[in-house]
């Protein structure tokens, strides 16, 4: 990069350089180049727009296109000389060009300014990155539809407070984690629409004098809507914030997606076996089998939440209409995005992987009187009050606490020590499969209710 002249875009009104170090404090074409793609696409657009608002002949007009291409051709082999004189990718850009045209590159800013050209670049391109994320989360939700109809009748121990609850259906577990990533979809479909919406045309702040048609680059952009306001058009963020809002809360349920990962690959609980290909080993402890990918993503939350709380300061203060303020935007969106595809990506590529170990969830299910509920139900069926079942069935698991026996460990006998409307019937209910079977209601647990589940997520994502 270098860093000699006076700005070629700006510099009329100076007498002397920028210093050579507020040059570098102020310049963000080291992060923002990446909007390369957007920006020539909103120049061309806006170029054509203004041939046919008779601003630039067509000959103008084909000679600026064909070298945008150009341009971007040299920037995608790597022989763009990206200049931080030049502040930003969008006088990159635009200085290139008039390298390469003279005064018809010059003329490509007319009616235009770089508050909206920047408003437009990003919207452009987190337009582009939710859609390559929505794809990324259909992929997991696919993942997890395939595992949750094959562990459709697998049993394990459900919780509450991390304590044994009630028998669960593995299938179930992973659906609960289907639910969360549609509503996270929606949440970005949602946010796409408010993103989608065109600034250009706003200029700096008050609009133009030029015969622009908005009209025109609207559609040429794909947007759905043009700006109503050129003041809003130019400062405002607020998608980008909606966006990390998003995916924050997205982040948030990989965070505990993982959390679970990793206590189910740990020696305590072996529910799963991650396959190596997604776990490292340790230096020192040979023995080690780390499950990093869950690991890494419960930790990259952290830094989406803090580009969200970033952004909300970020705009908190600022006055109308664009402050240079903004040019911080940039990294903490691109990072949230950037950090939510990959963390989606490991992750739709890791589920289908996951292999359960059937019968240690199993025999975890068993343990820690998870049928307590059932044998309360059954009771009720007999005619009691719940709450007097609660109590009966108390006792008969302090029993089976001081005995070591579970619940369906118990003889009759033993089992009707603690009430004598219970009969030999008892020990259907107290099987795992009796307890999940019985569960059998939309959003239930039980094995026929997962599979429904199953072909209403395939209905939901085939119609996406
Ligand atoms: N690099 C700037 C940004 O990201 C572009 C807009 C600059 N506008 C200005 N008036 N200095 O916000």
């Amino acid at each position: 990069m270098s860093t000699d002249k006076t700005n070629q875009s700006w510099g009329g009104r100076f007498s002397e350089p920028v210093d050579a170090f507020v040059a570098r404090f102020t310049a963000s074409v080291e992060f923002d180049k990446r909007l390369y793609r957007h920006d020539i696409m909103g120049s061309i657009a806006h170029a054509t727009m203004l041939a046919r608002a008779g601003v630039l002949t067509d000959a103008e007009r084909d000679s600026i296109i064909g070298n945008l291409k150009d341009i971007q051709a040299e920037i995608e082999a790597g022989q763009f000389d990206w200049r931080i004189d030049l502040e930003d990718v969008h006088m990159n850009i635009e200085a290139r060009l008039t390298d390469r045209i003279g005064v018809v590159g010059k003329k490509l800013h007319t009616g235009r300014s770089r508050n909206d050209q920047v408003a437009t670049d990003i919207r452009l391109w987190l337009r582009d990155e939710i859609d390559t994320i929505l794809k990324e989360i259909t992929r997991l939700q696919q993942g997890l539809l395939g595992l949750a109809e094959a562990e459709a009748g697998t049993i394990m121990p459900g919780f509450t407070h991390l304590q044994t609850a009630q028998p669960v259906t593995f299938g179930h577990h992973l659906l609960a984690w289907f639910e969360m990533l549609s509503r996270d979809y929606e949440r970005l479909v949602d946010c796409r629409k408010r993103t989608n919406r065109m600034p250009l045309g706003s200029a700096a702040l008050a609009g133009t004098t030029y015969p622009i048609q908005r009209e025109i680059t609207c559609e040429l952009l794909g947007f759905e809507a043009i700006s109503g306001n050129s003041l809003d058009g130019v400062s405002d963020r607020d998608f980008a914030i909606e966006f990390c809002a998003a995916a924050a809360l997205a982040m948030m349920h990989l965070s505990r997606f993982s959390e679970e990962l990793v206590l189910w690959t740990s020696a305590q609980f072996q529910f799963i076996d991650l396959p190596d290909r997604f776990c490292t080993g340790s230096s020192i402890m040979p023995q080690k089998k780390n499950p990093d990918v869950p690991e890494l993503v419960r930790g990259k939350s952290g830094r989406v939440f803090g580009h969200l709380s970033g952004l909300l300061t970020l705009m908190k203060g600022q006055p109308l209409a664009y402050n240079k303020d903004n040019q911080e935007d940039k990294e903490p969106l691109f990072d949230a995005a950037d950090t939510l595809r990959d963390s989606l990506r490991a992750f739709a590529d890791m589920v289908p992987a996951i292999k359960p170990r059937r019968e240690i969830m199993r025999e975890a299910a068993l343990r820690g009187f998870s049928t307590a509920t059932d044998l309360a139900d059954y009771l009720v069926r007999k005619g009691l009050p719940f709450r007097d079942c609660h109590e009966i069935v108390g006792h008969a698991v302090k029993y089976g606490v001081e005995s070591g026996k579970d619940l369906a460990e118990m003889s009759l006998d033993e089992l009707r020590r603690f009430s004598d409307q219970i009969g030999d019937d008892v020990f259907a209910v107290l099987t795992l499969e009796g307890s999940v079977n019985a569960r059998d209601h939309i959003g239930g647990t039980a094995p026929a209710q997962v599979r429904q589940a199953v072909a209403r997520g395939r209905e939901l994502l085939a119609a996406r």
